[in-house]
């Protein structure tokens, strides 16, 4: 069974998910609000809602109208079951529909940062001034609240633009609480998570880690666990927080497939064998790989290549570790909710580090199962983890082969390196490091024609690749200050041997992919 951080000491409060966007956001904003959340589907059951013993519940918004035939709804027996309820957007409207309220398809929609007018006192609007702003995104309106409740503020588009039934504990707004344009928006989540729930603010990164250490233990007894290392965040995080509940009973590996970025591994070696003493299995392996890519040229090949031998390596290195039940895995809440509620959440972790055996008899231990991509860097930042892993840029497992374009060999992986580490180090220097999603090098499988000193020169072009984005999904191609970029091409061409040429990928995503392969 997989481990859950919040064993029950925390008040939770739970996210109705009516669109995976919205719901994830919710949740980051409770957590932020130091209350332990958690996302259900809006199909989960009563029941199944109960059983996580909330202090309040929170419908999202969502995508459909609840006009729409067959739009999710929700177990009626929500609104009498004493737990506070709070509904943004769609779920406001459900919860108005539900208790007798009236839901319009009004022909005036609003979309973007609309004024709100405070009406009365309210519980959760407070602290929001009479006049002030909130973000909206809604086609149909709620123009009359349920019996019982008051309407407590109006917007030009939306009647009502928020109504509580303060003596229920029911509550909805039209707008986006959790949505950084809406003042007052995380203050409006705190009364209701504070004052409505009686939530304690008690989950904070150290009551993470200590949750965390304290379900690890529990779940691995005195067995032993094998660690997959990558030298990304979510590996590097996970073996930590393992490795201080079990300490040396965890055994890392580490397996070096000669196509890291520059000073990957020795930064894994050091972190991890001497910062915290762990028993780290380096497995220098670059041979193994390198004649595995020999002769091959089509992208999937290599990286079936690379796959393969990364799961034959990790075979020999278990079977050397015959005594060990678990394996660490660094899945994050977001896989979980996007997989379906944790229905494919290990193929996607699998593929984070490059794929591991799937016939492997090792039961898993995630212990970032529940934390979103802000909360570990903050846990990994509190376990003393460099800034060089937890904000190492995003890395495909199959390595720098995916960069070479055409056969990947010793030599060409050094050039790449090398143009790599320069782009990465100047990208750093400009302050761009974390507002990109990625800058890397790319080395394309032709040669050019150039003239250095008064000699021609027959070399390497390399291309930069710098694009931003929120997921990966889609993303934009960077635009680069021009110095920025006539720095790069200069130390480039001088600095490193066989490179006699830059180009810049000017393409989104789409039409092109992030990676040239
Ligand atoms: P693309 O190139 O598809 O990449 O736009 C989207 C994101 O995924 C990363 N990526 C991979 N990550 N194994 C991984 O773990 C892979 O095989 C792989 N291929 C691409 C890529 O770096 C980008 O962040």
């Amino acid at each position: 069974m997989a481990v859950l951080v919040n064993p029950g000491e925390h008040d939770t409060v739970v996210v109705v998910d009516f669109g995976a966007q919205y719901s994830q956001l919710i949740a980051r904003r409770v957590r932020e609000a130091r209350v332990y959340s958690e996302i259900v589907p809006h199909d989960a059951s009563l029941e199944e809602i109960l059983a996580r013993s909330p202090k309040g519940v929170i419908l999202s918004g969502g995508p459909k109208s609840v006009h729409v035939p067959g739009a999710p709804g929700i177990d009626q027996r929500l609104w009498d079951a004493g737990i506070p309820v709070l509904g943004i957007c769609y779920g406001a409207q459900l919860m108005a529909q539900s208790l007798g309220g009236t839901v319009a398809a009004t022909g005036v929609g609003e979309y973007g940062r609309t004024p709100i007018r405070r009406l009365g006192p309210s519980v959760i609007m407070s602290d929001a001034a009479e006049d002030t702003e909130a973000w909206m995104s809604h086609f149909d309106s709620i123009v009359s609240p349920p019996a019982g409740f008051s309407v407590v503020a109006s917007a030009p588009g939306a009647e009502v633009a928020a109504f509580e039934a303060a003596d229920r504990a029911l509550f909805g707004v039209q707008f986006h609480p959790e949505v950084a344009h809406t003042p007052h928006g995380q203050d409006m989540l705190h009364r209701f998570l504070h004052d409505v729930c009686g939530c304690r603010p008690t989950w904070t990164h150290t009551s993470i880690i200590a949750s965390a250490v304290e379900a690890i233990s529990a779940q691995v007894g005195p067995d032993r666990a094998l660690c997959a290392l990558s030298g990304g965040v979510d590996s590097s995080v996970a073996a930590a927080l393992v490795a201080t509940a079990i300490g040396e009973r965890l055994t890392c590996v580490f397996v070096d497939t000669g196509l890291m970025r520059e000073g990957e591994s020795e930064q894994v070696e050091e972190t991890f064998r001497r910062q915290f003493g762990l028993d780290l299995i380096h497995v220098k392996a670059a041979d193994r790989f390198f004649a595995a890519l020999s002769g091959l040229t089509d992208p999937e090949l290599k990286r079936k290549a690379v796959g393969e031998t990364f799961i034959r390596i990790f075979e020999e290195v278990a079977l050397e570790h015959s005594d060990a039940r678990y394996l660490v895995q660094g899945t994050l809440y977001p896989d979980v909710v996007e997989s379906g509620f944790g229905k494919a959440e290990v193929i996607k972790s699998h593929h984070n580090v490059g794929g591991l055996p799937e016939t492997m008899d090792l039961d898993l231990v995630e212990p970032l199962r529940s934390l979103f991509k802000d909360e570990v860097r903050a846990v990994g930042e509190e376990l003393g983890l460099p800034e060089e892993i937890l904000w190492r840029q995003p890395f495909p497992g199959p390595g720098l082969s995916v960069r070479i374009v055409g056969e990947v060999t010793r030599e060409r992986t050094e050039v790449l390196r090398a143009a790599d580490a320069i782009v990465v180090e100047e990208i750093r220097r400009a302050g761009l490091a974390r507002q990109l999603w990625q800058a890397f090098a790319v080395l394309p499988a032709v040669r050019t024609v150039g003239v250095m000193g008064d000699e021609r020169t027959y070399a390497y072009p390399i291309v930069i690749r710098a694009v931003e984005s929120e997921d990966a999904m889609t993303a934009d191609w960077a635009r680069l200050p021009w110095e920025l970029l006539e720095r790069l091409s200069n130390r480039l061409v001088n600095e490193v041997p066989g490179v006699n040429r830059v180009a810049y990928d000017i393409t989104s995503k789409p039409p092109g992919t992030i990676e040239w392969e």
